[in-house]
């Protein structure tokens, strides 16, 4: 049962109208805003040492660099802590003049900075003023030294002005940026790598970020977890993991449940899905069949269920059991499964109807 008091209200799966029965479908999403990727949470979780680097370097030397690989919480670590800042993305503005216009456009709305040479509108900025600059890889390569010079010598002349620039990758900025007494005035000492989030860590989070978005009782830690699993193999990490709650719930909501279930997580990773069922011979086909039909109405199967299932696939398909242990590896590899470290189960990451058909179908061809 859901919460009660106020969200009963939007638990009644019946309205009668003129004697007319019609199904309204009982939501799943409080509120779909909360799991935007631009919506900043009352808390960011798991950060704790890093936000109080931000925070010192910041207010202490006037500057920071955030380096992490995509998803890290790069950009909600500076935007939740620099909540009055003027915020820049510099694929968007790629130029000196352009980023110089947007920051003028929100602290000086009145003032027209057409046709007038950068160094006019730098003197425009007001004192105290605290950018950040996302993604500052994107600069073009003619603007970056002279911007980020200009940037750091003018925050290092009396820290008129805070920065914060957001990278992917450190290393290759400075490459980049490739004058020494540049990199050293722009970002020496001042660097917060932020190392991919753990699976115990982004389960943390989604459960946080559920709890604040979804209804009480529409999601469970299983789901949680399977979004983490799936999120940890992906390039995209803590945003594919935000990504995937909000489209499992709006995926369940659609199909009317009550609640994500594990094969509407798993759809919306098919998009991303590369594994390939061609190179796997019969003994891993069994052994993946096994585990789509263990896992068809849960999350994960644990080693002795799956041995169940995979002793009667075996005798269904007439084919010599094997000792099953030395094959998950591979499935996990390819992306089909993923096994948990604390307690060995195994999760399906891809829709179980959907492999069930396909590996019939190869068996059929290969037997
Ligand atoms: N510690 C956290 N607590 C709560 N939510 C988080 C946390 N870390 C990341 N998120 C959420 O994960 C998503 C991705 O985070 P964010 O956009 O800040 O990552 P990023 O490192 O800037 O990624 P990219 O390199 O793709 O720009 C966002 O929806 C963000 O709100
Ligand atoms: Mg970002």
């Amino acid at each position: 049962m859901r919460g009660g008091g106020k969200k009963c209200l939007k638990t009644f799966r019946f309205n009668i109208i003129h004697g007319a029965i019609f199904h309204i479908d009982m939501p799943i999403l409080r509120s779909r805003q909360k799991l935007d990727i631009s919506y900043i949470p009352s808390k960011v979780l798991c950060r704790d040492r890093e936000i109080q680097i931000l925070k010192t370097l910041v207010e202490s030397g006037g500057k920071a660099l955030i380096s992490g690989e995509i998803g890290t919480g790069k950009t909600l670590l500076a935007r939740y802590l620099f909540k009055e800042s003027i915020y820049i993305n510099c694929f968007v503005n790629r130029s000196e003049h352009a980023i110089l216009e947007s920051i003028l456009s929100k602290v000086r709305p009145s003032f027209n900075p057409a046709g007038l040479p950068t160094r006019k509108l730098w003197e425009q900025i007001p004192d105290n003023t605290v950018i950040i600059l996302d993604e500052i890889e994107g600069i073009s390569l003619d603007d970056l030294n002279h911007f980020l010079y200009t940037l750091s010598r003018r925050s290092e002349c009396g820290r008129r002005l805070k920065y914060i620039a957001i990278t992917r990758d450190a290393n290759i900025l400075r490459q980049m940026i490739g004058d020494d007494a540049t990199w050293s005035t722009f970002a020496e000492k001042a660097v917060i790598q932020l190392q991919p989030y753990n699976h115990n860590q982004m389960v943390e989070i989604l459960n946080y970020r559920a709890q604040e978005a979804l209804y009480e009782g529409t999601f469970d830690e299983d789901i949680l977890s399977l979004i983490a699993d799936i999120a940890m193999e992906s390039r995209g990490h803590m945003r594919t993991a935000i990504d995937i709650l909000r489209n499992s719930a709006i995926l369940a909501e659609q199909k009317g449940k009550t609640k994500i279930e594990p094969e509407d997580v798993r759809e919306t990773n098919l998009d991303t899905w590369i594994g390939n069922l061609d190179s796997l011979d019969k003994n891993h086909l069994l052994v993946l069949l096994s585990i789509a039909k263990a896992c068809s109405n849960k999350a994960y199967t644990t080693l002795e269920d799956l041995k169940e299932h995979y002793f009667i696939e075996c005798e269904n398909h007439n084919i010599e059991p094997t000792d099953i242990e030395h094959l998950i590896p591979r499935l996990e590899a390819e992306g089909f499964i993923s096994r948990r470290e604390s307690d060995g189960k195994c999760a399906l990451l891809i829709p179980s109807k959907i492999i069930t058909k396909e590996i019939e179908e190869n068996l059929e061809k290969i037997l």
